[in-house]
């Protein structure tokens, strides 16, 4: 079998994390979340009180408080300063400004090295926003996951449920449309679909119509 890189991207909830790693236990690779380095970082910030926008700042503090991770094929922990904060980056205050942090040069440097590193001896899958056009531009299989923003909202808001946030879904849709906006229009590696990547709508799909439909592609590239 080949060791290969399998890239996933797509805008926020489109069903990358879920998909990834049912094809990580799938095929056997490593599952890689690159969204948590960013919230990651965010978290850092607001625990420390540095402002979201003081680039020079935040790359500091992540060499200060490097980010680690406990990989295994369907579990990604995340810690920092030995402290598992794995469920604490997922809260709203992360997430509403996750992708103003993940605007820096310097941060998107820093863990796009950290993201190669991961990803050097293949079996891998990792999702993000970046990962066909930038951080592996060399996958063997990049995948664009979208989904209607009405339908992402909704699973964004079933998956908050299960987690006790409670957040209603109008205010949900403005913060995924907002979130996409930024990651979209940034000068630095933005939310683009690459181009010889394959794009999967996953609106109106299940998660195993849509594990089926890339574990073929996979299979193929193997
Ligand atoms: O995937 P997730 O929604 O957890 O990502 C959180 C944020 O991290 C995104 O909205 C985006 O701003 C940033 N991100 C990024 N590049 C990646 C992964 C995530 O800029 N490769």
């Amino acid at each position: 079998m080949k060791k290969i890189k399998v890239a996933i991207d797509g805008p926020a909830s489109s069903g990358k994390s879920t998909v990834a790693k049912r094809l990580a236990k799938q095929f056997g690779f490593i599952y890689t979340d690159t969204g948590a380095m960013y919230r990651a970082v965010t978290y850092l910030a607001l625990t420390y009180h540095v402002p979201f926008s003081d680039e020079q700042a935040l790359v500091e503090l992540l060499h200060q408080h490097p980010i680690e991770f406990k990989q295994t094929q369907t579990e990604q922990q995340v810690f920092v300063d030995q402290k598992n904060i794995t469920d604490a980056i997922r809260q709203p205050d992360v997430t509403n400004n996750v992708s103003e942090v993940a605007t820096h040069q310097g941060v998107r440097e820093a863990l796009v090295k950290q993201q190669q590193l991961i990803a050097e001896n293949g079996q891998v899958i990792m999702d993000g926003r970046d990962i066909g056009t930038a951080v592996l531009p060399d996958a063997q299989v990049k995948i664009f996951l979208v989904a209607s923003v009405t339908e992402r909202a909704q699973r964004r808001y079933a998956e908050n449920q299960t987690k006790g946030i409670l957040t209603d879904l109008d205010t949900l849709t403005k913060e995924i449309q907002q979130r996409d906006h930024i990651d979209s229009t940034r000068e630095i590696s933005p939310l683009k679909q690459a181009e010889d990547a394959i794009l999967v709508d996953t609106t109106g799909k299940s998660i195993d119509q849509v594990v089926q439909i890339i574990a073929e592609y996979i299979q193929q590239a193997l």
